[in-house]
């Protein structure tokens, strides 16, 4: 399956926030190229690892952003948002443990990446950064 690749049309508008965005997309592709050429396991698991700690790194980066929203959306928005990273750290995770069988075809790292876009960079960031706008609590940069 081709790779799921970042596209312009989903940058949040905030640069740093892009940038890691970017960053976790392409780290998936590796993923899934190695395994698509057949990479040894500990180098399939090192790259899948090298993602997983980007990523909730990133999701601590937001949360703490998140911190400074202190209006009832605000704070109802920071509690969902954060719920779906942890349960897509999960879900993250328990596919590392599939992929330790050997069982994990690339189109399994594809779904992820589209899950990723889908809930996190298109719907709960794009959110996120109307509630810091709207609570004057970001500079846009
Ligand atoms: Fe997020
Ligand atoms: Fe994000």
């Amino acid at each position: 399956m081709p790779p799921v690749l970042w596209t312009e049309t989903y940058s949040i508008g905030h640069t740093a926030i892009d940038h890691h965005h970017r960053e976790l997309v392409e780290c998936l592709v590796a993923v899934q190229t190695a395994i698509d050429v057949q990479a040894s396991m500990a180098e399939i698991l090192g790259r899948f690892d090298f993602w997983l700690d980007a990523f909730a790194c990133h999701a601590q980066i937001e949360e703490r952003l998140m911190d400074r929203l202190t209006l009832p959306p605000g704070s109802a928005h920071r509690e969902i948002h954060c719920a779906e990273h942890g349960d897509f750290l999960h879900e993250a995770m328990a596919l590392r443990t599939r992929m330790k069988t050997g069982h994990c075809p690339s189109s399994i790292i594809e779904n992820l990446g589209l899950s990723l876009i889908g809930f996190d960079l298109i719907r709960r960031d794009f959110e996120m950064i109307g509630h810091l706008l709207h609570e004057g609590q970001l500079e846009i940069g």
